[in-house]
């Protein structure tokens, strides 16, 4: 029996997970980790924590799989995009990673726009200058720390610091580079016109493969730590959006998926190149060689429901405990004997800023119509309605762009029944569930058995492992009562827009 490993290193945490060649789960480990933000709008985490919860869980699933590690055929690594990791000539970390949803480099930003041009940027870049993309943390760094950035030999992304470490080799691929704004998107490598115009030396980063090619083996002395087999390969794999479309067989053009991790995406698959003039969604490879993907982004969609279980939420969380059961199991529940519109109360899920479709890193979330009558069950509601509309103001941009989008599935932590109907009714289409629901983890063991020649390609791999398991058609009902939320909803942030930036400054 052939085995393959997906590593996902998440926001919350890191899952790693042993697939047999159907794609099944044989055994599974999360360990979390937490986020700093040291500022109003900063977000850090440790590289270590991540090489350490990498460690913990790899131990965890070969022990408790019993699996003799030969039959691993190969890994694949997933994670969180964006962030930045410094290393010195020693490969030390040298700061804290500046994660994806920090939004300290406005004026970097501004300073990016400024030396590349902003229709030069787009047309190379595929983006306009984005304070979550990696290389205006990289100015930051230049700018704020230069006793770091004169330190630092060595640039990665958070899952390619974890290939360092596995297996010595310095290396990326074109999925995650596309999101750090240096990469050439149509010709999937570094851009010499960018990196010479924000003047970034090259030798900083690394070479970019295309996902599913082998990038490297596991050393003897991971072997020694981690129970694994010197020697077994490790592929490029795939920044966590990229992967999670493997995972969950969005790999052709007329397929889409949303998923709803700390951040939610809306991600279609598109076999040409697209690219939404004014930004407000993402165009990245694919993790399907020679292709590419569009995705809208919502900063704070479960972070924003993880957010009121930390602070508000202990007596679930306390009962949950006792139930032996997860407390967004009991937020499920409460949420779902509150009508639609969670009795007037919309909430704007901009925690952290928000990228699509208003590429503003100073708004920030609002619970708006408030009232007397509403209790932590309206609050839980509101929520995940927010963040639903919020995902829907992804879906209508895409669409607004031309392209197909014929099949919705969902994956990610917040695709349970209730959040994916919920998801139906406000999007008014069907959404689909696959018989995996381990998403990123999945797609990136998927490129590795297609890079080690378990499957033909990453198409046949996921023809082999990803079967359509349930299907959640729109509720007509509910369909035309979330528009009329929406409606509001998305009036309500044009109205403070110039708030937001004064409030920064107080
Ligand atoms: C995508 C993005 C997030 C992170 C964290 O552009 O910033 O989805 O990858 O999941």
């Amino acid at each position: 029996m052939a085995y393959l490993i997906g590593v996902d290193i998440g926001t919350s945490g890191t899952k790693t997970v042993i697939f047999d060649e159907a794609g099944k789960t044989i055994a599974q480990a999360t360990i979390e980790y937490p986020m700093y933000q040291p500022e109003n709008g900063w977000a850090e985490q440790h590289p270590t924590d991540w090489w350490d919860a990498v460690v913990g869980t790899l131990q965890k699933v070969i022990t408790d799989s019993g699996i003799d590690t030969s039959d691993v055929r190969g890994i694949g690594l997933s994670g969180q995009m964006h962030g930045l990791v410094m290393l010195d000539r020693q490969d030390r970390v040298i700061r804290p990673a500046i994660i994806w949803c920090d939004q300290r480099t406005t004026a970097e930003c501004d300073q990016i726009t400024s030396l590349v041009g902003a229709e030069r940027l787009i047309e190379i870049t595929a983006n306009p200058a984005l304070t979550g993309f990696t290389a205006s943390k990289i100015l930051w760094v230049r700018n704020n720390e230069p006793q770091n950035y004169e330190k630092c030999v060595s640039i990665l992304l958070p899952k390619d610091y974890i290939r360092l470490r596995l297996t010595g080799e310095r290396a990326t691929e074109a999925s995650d580079a596309s999101g750090m704004q240096l990469l050439d998107i149509g010709k999937r490598s570094w851009s010499d016109e960018v990196l010479t115009k924000l003047s970034i030396d090259k030798s900083l980063l690394a070479p970019v493969y295309e996902s599913p090619e082998v990038t490297g083996a596991i050393t003897q002395e991971i072997a020694d730590l981690t129970g694994l087999k010197a020697g077994t390969p490790v592929v490029g794999g795939a920044g966590d959006n990229a992967a999670a479309a493997v995972g969950t067989g969005v790999v052709a053009d007329g397929q889409s998926f949303t998923t709803i991790g700390s951040s939610g995406v809306v991600y279609a698959h598109t076999a040409e190149m697209h690219i939404d003039p004014k930004g407000r969604v993402h165009t990245f490879c694919c993790a399907v060689p020679g292709e590419w993907h569009v995705m809208g982004v919502t900063q704070g969609a479960g972070l924003s429901l993880k957010w009121f279980r930390d602070n508000f939420l202990e007596s679930f969380s306390d009962t949950a405990k006792a139930m032996g059961v997860s407390p967004y199991y009991l937020m499920d529940q409460a949420a779902s004997k509150i009508p639609i519109g969670s009795n007037r109360l919309l909430f704007l899920p901009y925690l952290m800023g928000e990228r699509t479709p208003h590429l503003d890193p100073y708004a920030r979330g609002v619970f708006y119509g408030l009232s007397g009558v509403h209790g932590k069950a309206d609050l839980i509601r509101a929520i995940m309605e927010g963040v639903s509309y919020s995902l829907k103001d992804c879906l209508e941009v895409i669409k607004g762009m031309d392209i197909d989008v014929k099949t919705m599935r969902a994956c990610g932590g917040g695709s349970g029944p209730f959040w994916r109907q919920m998801l139906a009714d406000v999007y008014n289409c069907e959404v689909e569930t696959t018989d995996s629901s381990q998403g990123p983890a999945l797609g990136v063991a998927l490129l590795a058995g297609a890079g080690t020649g378990v499957y033909g390609s990453v198409r046949e791999a996921c023809e082999a492992a990803i079967h359509t398991k349930s299907k959640n058609p729109p509720g007509p009902a509910a369909s035309k009562d979330y528009q009329k939320f929406y409606d509001l909803f998305v009036r309500i942030y044009p109205q403070l827009k110039d708030t937001y930036k004064t409030l920064s400054t107080l």
